[in-house]
């Protein structure tokens, strides 16, 4: 789908989706629009072009918020990227709702940046860090959540799609649980919001936290979704121009009311505004037809690579576009270094989820993720390429 709106595209097979998404044209003719017809900063000028600054950036907060269908545009907070919104919720919010004693419910299986920030906070709150136990197929339910639920578990932090096995995991029913036991949950929803329609009311979210670049837009642009509620009692983690509302010599201070208070300094204008275009465009092909064509795509590439005697993949079973797979006696390195002399390029390491070797009993793999504007000739060429004979002579 789209391929024409991808230049790279020409040149590459890009199967490492999950890492970052290509870019279509129109965020680059909206940045550069920016850059060079009406370059002002934001929220800070009584001009006309600041004050088309300030409602280019008002548009995209209401996108963002039709987008995940949050009920107001105040809880969409900008950020640079998911690991950024998820140390604000855990620095901003739970340093201050938390107490030593307190338990943190995650996985194995998290991104590094759903592990590492709640590790510091536990050091210096003295915090439980409790694990979720997995299924063979390394997935998360609610009866495993059952099994290690304490009366001093205060909040379950859960990637909503796994970036290294893709599995989905079943939030809805984990929230509703989590909620009757006055427990707050936090989505890392770096590799599901790209990918499939999620909706922060109807799942009743806590907390959200996912990326632009992931999903078409620009780098440096993330997006914090917090229910009002929470946001309101979140503090900030940075401090300065623009999210203040007064200062005197003796300290007194205020803050802004919501999303200001939380987004301290220039935030990254070009990107947000970029980021409102790319949004149209992804409504325009729309996230229902995306999510069913990367369903059939997926089937398509899993066929195809399962049938190569020497590959093994680790997550046949799920429904997201994210193939973990090794190539028996070749270093996942190698073989990615392999594909990228046919122009394949895929990922190959533990992909900032170091934890979950304990599980898979294997520390790196190779993965190959896909978008909307893969094709079944991309799939093609990356079986084309894993069943050639001669493969491990051309390794050396
Ligand atoms: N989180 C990104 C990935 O999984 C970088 O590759």
């Amino acid at each position: 789908m789209n391929k024409e709106d991808f230049n790279m595209l020409d040149s590459v097979v890009y199967l490492d989706n999950a890492a970052t998404t290509l870019k279509p044209r129109v965020l680059s003719d909206a940045v550069s629009d920016y850059y060079n017809n009406y370059s002002a900063n934001a929220s800070r000028g009584d001009y006309k072009i600041a004050l088309l600054v300030d409602d280019k950036i008002n548009d995209t907060r209401c996108k963002v918020k039709d987008f995940i269908n949050a009920s107001s545009s105040d809880e969409i907070i900008f950020t640079s990227g998911t690991t950024d919104s998820l140390n604000k919720i855990v620095f901003g919010y739970f340093k201050y709702n938390l107490k030593s004693g307190d338990s943190v419910l995650i996985t194995k299986a998290e991104h590094a940046s759903n592990v590492l920030p709640w590790f510091e906070l536990a050091d210096e709150l003295s915090l439980d860090i409790d694990y979720i136990p997995l299924n063979d197929n390394y997935s998360v339910t609610l009866d495993n959540i059952k099994k290690v639920i304490k009366p001093n578990t205060k909040v379950i932090s859960l990637a909503y799609v796994t970036n290294v096995i893709g599995d989905i995991r079943p939030i809805k029913e984990i929230i509703e649980y989590a909620h009757k036991n006055n427990v707050l949950v936090v989505i890392d929803g770096a590799q599901a919001v790209p990918h499939m329609r999620i909706d922060v009311q109807e799942l009743d979210i806590d907390f959200l936290a996912f990326s632009a670049h992931k999903m078409c837009g620009p780098t440096g642009v993330g997006v914090l979704y917090g229910k009002k509620s929470l946001l309101d009692n979140m503090y900030p983690t940075t401090f300065g121009g623009g999210m203040n509302a007064s200062f005197t010599f003796d300290r007194e201070r205020t803050y802004k009311s919501l999303p200001s208070k939380l987004e301290a300094g220039t935030i990254n204008i070009a990107g947000i505004i970029g980021f409102g275009k790319v949004l149209n465009y992804i409504n325009e092909i729309g996230i229902d037809n995306i999510n069913k064509y990367e369903q059939e795509l997926h089937k398509y590439a899993i066929e195809k690579l399962d049938s190569i005697d020497n590959v093994v993949i680790y997550n046949k079973d799920v429904d997201t576009p994210i193939i973990t797979f090794n190539y028996k006696d070749i270093f996942p390195q190698d073989l990615a270094i392999y594909l990228d002399k046919y122009n394949i390029c895929v990922r190959a390491g533990n992909h900032c989820a170091k934890m979950l070797k304990d599980e898979l009993k294997i520390k790196n793999t190779v993965r190959a993720t896909l978008y909307f504007y893969n094709t079944k000739e991309d799939i093609d060429r990356l079986y084309d390429a894993l069943s050639n004979t001669n493969i491990m002579n051309e390794l050396l």
